[in-house]
């Protein structure tokens, strides 16, 4: 991948059109998709399901992250592995046994990812943190798209990558949430190898356009 990887996220996109939606991010030559999965337990929305991974799966040849907002998510690795999931991020909050997850998700022959929320301190994955392939660092809380970027995010990027270099780790760095024209260049400068965007992508009216003016806001 070139980095940084703009990852859009479907969850904005106009699902009855959602095919159309992904095309259009494929004319910008997209690397990533993000899909949010929401289980109304572990946040309070419910997003999509397998299905759905696999649906937008057809539409793209672009890596598939799947981020897992959801409970007991050693439940469904597999199920989304099957769907065409390319990665599989969990939530360090909702995996009592979270190195053994990360094993899980490992067997699949994919790479495993670590979520952390704006309230979780970025030590709970010190422990894991020469096991994963990314770690994906919550700017807001999670649930829902177009909420507004939570600013200590950028002394938490510095931290983690801090903490990459201390531990000889060779993870992502993923940043989900409120990221826009304004905010991404700051964020990839303290630090994000992937960036998320749902509605800074969706909402704009040349989604192509848009994911380019992204993507060089971005380069640093
Ligand atoms: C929120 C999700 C994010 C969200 C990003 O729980 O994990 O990926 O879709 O949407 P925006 O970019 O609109 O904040
Ligand atoms: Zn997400």
């Amino acid at each position: 991948f070139t980095l940084p990887i703009l990852a859009p996220s479907i969850l904005a996109s106009d699902y009855t059109r959602l095919g159309e939606e992904i095309d259009k991010c494929n004319q910008a030559d997209i690397q990533w998709l993000h899909c949010d999965i929401m289980d109304g337990h572990f946040v309070p929305n419910i997003s999509y399901g397998p299905k759905l991974v696999k649906a937008a799966g057809s539409c793209t040849d672009a890596f598939l992250d799947v981020h897992l907002m959801i409970e007991n998510p050693d439940q469904y690795i597999e199920r989304f592995a099957d769907a065409g999931a390319d990665q599989i991020t969990v939530h360090q909050e909702a995996c009592p046994h979270l190195h053994r997850t990360i094993q899980n998700i490992h067997n699949q022959g994919i790479t495993a990812g670590v979520a952390i929320n704006p309230g979780t301190s970025l030590q709970t994955i010190e422990p894991v943190i020469n096991n994963v392939d990314l770690v994906l660092l919550m700017s807001v809380n999670p649930g829902f798209g177009g909420q507004s970027f939570i600013e200590n995010t950028y002394q938490r990027l510095q931290k983690m990558s801090a903490m990459r270099d201390e531990n000889g780790a060779g993870f992502l760095i993923e940043v989900d949430g409120g990221i826009n024209l304004d905010n991404i260049r700051k964020v990839t400068q303290y630090g994000a190898d992937v960036l998320v965007a749902g509605s800074a992508v969706f909402k704009a009216k040349n989604i192509p356009k848009r994911i380019e003016n992204l993507t060089q806001k971005a380069k640093l």
